[in-house]
């Protein structure tokens, strides 16, 4: 069954029909928001609000171990995750979507592995390709299907927050290579795979990144790309889960 988790401007999914909504507890506490069973196109969903609904916690602070956890329990076998990003390739414009292929993390201080304590031996992740290539695949596909104009590939800097960045650290994440910059893609998608659970990323572009334009960034102009964006995020999950 696949899982969405829900970033800014989808708290709450669309065209979902609710079948259950259940508070639950895991080993590293509790998950953002209830978990959500449901149906999406006649298919079985789950879904997580990964900021809580109503939106209240930052991304420093999401539990992720937590919310991947009960999401697993719940019975997810795959991740869709939904997230909210600044363009920093000129490629990259509001309201434009990637699927990103790579990820540079640059946050600190967050609980981010579930091999933490009384081990019997450390385990070491691959994480070479921190997405599953065939669920990326899957989505590619059925944006092509709906004629949905994306990025296929990228590279996510996951930065810790909350605030946005100075341009000078934008102009590093540039020469480091990365394309879109996000709060919440780590760890969530590195304690995905510990769990062994495929997963993958929409990213919905709502910002140019900090000094790429003359501009500074309001949070009016990141709801207008939001609401302009969203729609077509909607629609390429509704086709994704049907596939
Ligand atoms: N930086 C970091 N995270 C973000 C941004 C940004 O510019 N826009 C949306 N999430």
């Amino acid at each position: 069954m696949l899982a969405i988790i829900g970033g800014t401007g989808l708290t709450q999914m669309q065209g979902l029909k609710v079948i259950s909504s259940q508070q639950m507890t895991t080993p590293w506490g509790s998950p953002s928001a209830d978990v959500v069973k449901g149906e999406l196109a006649g298919r079985p969903v789950l879904f997580l609000a990964r900021h809580g609904h109503p939106h209240r916690t930052p991304p420093h602070k999401v539990n992720y171990r937590a919310n991947l956890w009960a999401l697993k329990e719940a019975g997810a076998t795959a991740i869709i995750a939904v997230n909210a990003v600044g363009g920093i390739s000129s490629n990259c414009e509001p309201a434009g979507l990637m699927i990103p292929d790579q990820i540079i993390d640059y946050t600190y201080g967050r609980e981010h592995t579930y091999f933490a304590d009384d081990l019997e031996s450390v385990t070491h992740i691959d994480f070479s390709w921190p997405y599953d290539e065939p669920l990326r695949q899957l989505i590619l596909q059925q944006a092509q299907v709906l004629d949905i104009a994306l990025l296929a590939k990228g590279t996510y800097a996951a930065t810790q927050g909350p605030r946005l960045e100075t341009a000078a650290e934008i102009k590093r994440l540039a020469n480091d290579g990365c394309d879109i910059v996000g709060m919440t893609g780590m760890p969530e998608a590195a304690l995905a795979r510990e769990l062994e659970l495929p997963y993958a990323c929409i990213a919905l572009v709502v910002n140019m990144a900090a000094g790429l334009t003359d501009e500074i960034i309001t949070m009016a102009d990141i709801e207008e790309a939001l609401q302009n964006g969203m729609g077509k995020v909607l629609s390429l999950l509704d086709q994704t889960i049907q596939a």
